[in-house]
Formats: C-alpha cells, structure tokens, sequence
C-alpha cells in the first residue's frame, strides 16, 4: 500500500474510532433509557457557549425547563462529552435521612440506615416528633406554665407512638449491651456508665444522688432529647445553607474553591482540622443560622420576680418569657453546637465537593415557614437543582 494511501487510511480509521466513542458518550441516557436532551452539539455537547456568551446558570434553566414541559423529575444531558445528569431534589429531606443516620449511631449506637431506606420507622418518628398542631401546642405552654399540674393530669407533649417506638429502642439497646457487655465509643455508653456506676469511667465526680446516677427512665429522655434536638436543628440548618447557595452562586463558588483549597494543602484528606479550619464554611453557616435559626423562639421563666432594669415593670415568678430569636436574628448557642457544627459542615464539605446547586422552578423566592412544624422548615419542601462538578 502507498504510503499516502497508508496514511489516509490511518486517518479515516482514528476519526471514525473518535466518532463512534464520542456519539457512544452522547448516547449514554438513550442507552440506559433515561430520559435525555436530545440534538448534543458533537464536542460541547450541551453546554455550547457557557463560559463565553452564556452563563452555566442559563443553560441549566433551558434544559430544566425542557425535561419540566414534558414531565419527567430528571434528565441526561452532555457536558462536552460526559454524560451529566440535571435533577431536581427535595433536599430537606435527603438531609434530614443524613443526620438522623449520624445522630443514631452517635446516640443510639444504631445504623438507622435512613439514607438507603427512606421510609424507615425512624425518618416516621423523627418527622412525626416535630410535627405541631394547636393541641399539641396547648399542651406544651400548659405544661411549661404548670409543669406540676399537667404531670399529676398525665398531661403529655409527646405523640404515644413516637414515645412507644423511642423507649422500645432505648431498652432493646440498654438490654443488649448490658448483657453482652458491649463497649462502644458514643453517648449511649457513657450514660450506661452514669446509670450503672453513678460516674463515668475516668472521672472521679458522682453525678448520681445514690448508688446509680439514672434511671432507665432518664436515660432513654437524655438519648431522646439528644436524638431528636441532634438530627432536625443540623438538617435544617444544612438545607437553608444549600438554599441560599444556590441563590448565590458567587458564594457556592467562592466555598468550593475553599473547601477544595484547604483539602488539597492536606493532601487530598479530609480530617477533623480540615473541617473546622476553613473561616469561609463558618461565615456560611453562622450566616445561615443567622437567617434561619431552626430553634426560632426560646422560653425562659424567671425562678423568682424579676425587675426589667431601668423601668418599675415586674415580671412575675413563673411566667413564660419569650425571646424572639428569629426576629432579632441571634443565633444561641447550643449544648449540642460543636457536634452539630461537624455534621453540617461534613455535610456541606461532601455535597459542594460533589455537586453544583442551582434553584428549580418550584424554588420560592422567599422561604414560606411551615405552620405546622416546630422548628423552622420551608413549606412544601426545599427543592433544588443538583448536578455532578465536573
Ligand atoms: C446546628 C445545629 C444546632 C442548632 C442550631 C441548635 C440549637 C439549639 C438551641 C437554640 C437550643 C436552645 C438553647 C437555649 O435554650 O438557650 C438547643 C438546645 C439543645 N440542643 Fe441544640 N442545636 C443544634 C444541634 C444540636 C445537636 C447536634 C445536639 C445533640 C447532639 C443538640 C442538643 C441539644 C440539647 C440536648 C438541647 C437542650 C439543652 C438544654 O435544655 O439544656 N443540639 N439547641
């Protein structure tokens, strides 16, 4: 053979390879039967022209508003060649399944699993927990106003079956554990230790009156308490943080290069330093509890008169204060604060390493506050557009 005809055999042989490899790339979602964009541009695929006449945020729009108009919740689509997915995801709820997982074992030293089975018993009663009503809500003042009173009435501010479900966990756990002398390295085992021993192990100090320091009874409301205060307020705070970044994608942006900076110089790892050293991820979240503090009133009752200084005005002994946390837009710190920071900043470390979040069509402009829960929580949920960082 001629050597131009070698050549041009050659050629012919290497673009139809690239050919059929780049059009097996666009045909990915065809192949998978996922809905997909249809009509690629051969080499950008469906991001022609961002970064040059068009922004990111304009594109994802289009191709949203095209997968929205015919009725499907996600679409395959090309970046350049890789096949890229547009999807909209309630995130309150992902998050929720996320830190009800960290808050099990840390708390019960359970793997709820949540994240991989959404509709566990333990999303049920950590959902139902924080679910309000006017009756639940009468309750409630009445027994802070006259906690005597409502204990001899049987008054009580928790639902039957999230209580039953809770205390079985707690026995199931205690009983476990202390017949099979389980050790372990969270919450649980150091309030088995107060239980049994009055003391934890290495401390000196008896926190119990008696021989014991808790009974069954307490412990399972130190674990519930922890449960339940541990997994709704760092979702919350998770979710507002995501909604807020995808409404400013400057400041996404701006947190991803610093995440990725600051693992980078720690040579890929993500440790316990890296998490709580990157000032940009505080002034996000500290912001966003700013925003929206999950725990939006706190009460008070003064244990004796108490004179508002300056003025003649008494509030009486045992009367409700109220202060106005997401009015006056001062985040209070927490007993929990230090865990609670970690997991949303876990939490937000992994997602923005791994994803973009930009608003969907059903994106509010401004946060409606559900009614009928506790903690603040956006009404109908906290849709969002994800896709993969490439
Ligand atoms: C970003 C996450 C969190 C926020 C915004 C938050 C916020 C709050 C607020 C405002 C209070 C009331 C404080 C007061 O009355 O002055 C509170 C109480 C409490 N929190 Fe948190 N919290 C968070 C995470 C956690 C976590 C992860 C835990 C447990 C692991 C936890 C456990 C508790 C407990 C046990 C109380 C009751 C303390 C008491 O009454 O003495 N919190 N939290």
């Amino acid at each position: 053979m001629e050597p131009i005809t070698l050549v041009l055999t050659g050629f012919i042989f290497v673009v139809s390879i690239v050919y059929l490899f780049v059009r097996s790339k666009h045909n990915f979602w065809k192949d998978q039967g996922v809905p997909y964009a249809p009509n690629p541009h051969f080499f950008y695929g469906h991001v022609k022209g961002q970064s040059r006449t068009r922004h990111g945020a304009d594109i994802n729009q289009e191709l949203y508003q095209q997968f929205k108009q015919r009725g499907v919740p996600y679409g395959g689509i090309s970046l350049f060649i890789m096949p890229s997915l547009i999807e909209e995801i309630e995130m309150k709820d992902v998050l929720g399944r996320f830190t009800t997982d960290v808050i099990g074992t840390c708390a019960f030293g359970i793997e709820c699993n949540t994240l991989k089975t959404p509709d566990s018993e333990f999303r049920k009663y950590g959902n139902k927990a924080f679910e309000l009503d006017p009756v639940t809500l009468t309750k409630f003042f009445f027994a802070s106003s006259y906690p005597q009173l409502a204990r001899k009435l049987h008054v009580r501010t928790t639902q039957q079956d999230v209580e039953d479900f809770f205390m079985k966990i707690v026995r199931e756990t205690v009983d476990y554990r202390e017949s099979n002398n389980v050790q372990r390295n969270d919450f649980m085992n150091l309030l088995l230790q107060i239980k049994n021993k009055g003391k934890l192990q290495d401390h000196d100090t008896i926190v119990g009156k008696g021989e014991v320091g808790l009974t069954h009874n307490e412990l399972a409301a130190q674990v519930l308490i922890f449960f339940l205060a541990g997994f709704e307020t760092s979702s919350t705070t998770l979710s507002f943080c995501l909604y807020e970044l995808a409404k400013n994608p400057g400041i996404q942006d701006r947190l991803r290069d610093e995440i990725t900076r600051a693992i980078d110089d720690n040579g890929g790892e993500v440790t316990y330093d890296v998490a709580m050293n990157i000032q940009y991820l505080d002034n996000v979240i500290n912001e966003t509890l700013r925003k929206y503090p999950p725990v939006e009133t706190l009460t008070r009752k003064p244990a004796h008169d108490y004179v508002i200084p300056g003025t003649k005005h008494i509030i009486p002994e045992g009367t409700i204060v109220q202060i106005p946390i997401y009015a006056i837009q001062r985040p209070r710190i927490c007993i929990g604060l230090r865990f609670g920071v970690m997991q949303t900043k876990v939490g937000l470390i992994n997602l923005l390493r791994k994803f973009r979040f930009t608003p969907s069509a059903r994106t509010p402009e401004r946060v409606v506050f559900d009614p009928k829960m506790f903690t603040l929580s956006p009404t109908g949920g906290n849709y969002l557009k994800v896709e993969k960082v490439v």
